[in-house]
């Protein structure tokens, strides 16, 4: 079993896919981290984003083991990110090793929970159910203000609500793999919603699409 759950930057498709794991007992793969470790990797080894080649070495390279550490989470990672996600040869790199996660996953008797931008239409197009989550610009800026700087305005959320409609753009203009819902995804908008609404609707509609 495969959910795929896609969406934009800071729209809540990391909380929801994390506890839809633990609900329906499936491993759990952030796509994101990927990329973002990738980035991270390469400007702490001194590449610059664009080069393509060393993007590639260090997506074959990455440990998939230590994709939890906070520093990833940073809107500066994100930002280099999004930058190295337009290079096809990287994205296919990443998306080999996130299937084969999901194919370790289920060697151990387990399905996968992945959430990205292209799961539904890339990694998995054959996923057992497709989750598109979204929500506003200024909805998605204010929760990751409060999330990473415990404020709900201010310059602070400016600059992030400017970031984050900057990565839209970045993700869903690029040529490869481009931020787009799949013709059968579910499309669930949060703007309204609370964690708690939004978990309990995905789980209606994973339920629904397990019925036989
Ligand atoms: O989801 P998150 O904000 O961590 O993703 C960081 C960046 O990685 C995104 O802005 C996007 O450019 C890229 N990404 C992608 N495909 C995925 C997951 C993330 O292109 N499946």
């Amino acid at each position: 079993m495969i959910i795929a759950v896609d969406g934009p930057a800071a729209s809540g498709k990391g909380t929801l896919a994390k506890r839809l794991a633990a609900h329906y007992g499936l491993f759990h793969l952030d796509t994101g981290r990927t990329y973002r470790a990738v980035a991270a990797a390469m400007t702490a080894a001194g590449f610059s984003l664009d080069d393509e080649a060393a993007a590639v070495k260090t997506a074959h390279g990455l440990d998939f083991t230590r994709l939890d550490s906070p520093d990833l989470g940073s809107p500066e990672i994100g930002e280099g990110a999004s930058r190295i996600a337009v290079i096809p040869d990287l994205r296919a790199a990443l998306v080999a090793r996130q299937r084969a996660f999901a194919k370790d996953a289920a060697a151990q008797g387990h399905g996968a929970v992945l959430d990205g931008r292209d799961i539904g239409t890339v990694v998995f197009p054959d996923a057992t159910v497709k989750l598109f989550i979204t929500a506003s610009p200024a909805e998605r800026a204010r929760r990751r203000s409060l999330e990473v700087y415990g404020e709900a305005d201010g310059p602070r959320y400016e600059a992030l609500l400017a970031n984050l409609r900057q990565r839209d753009e970045r993700d869903s203009s690029r040529a490869a793999s481009p931020l787009k819902p799949a013709a059968d995804a579910y499309i669930l908008d949060t703007t309204q919603m609370s964690a708690d609404a939004a978990f309990f609707e995905a789980t209606r509609l994973v339920d629904k699409a397990m019925k036989p």
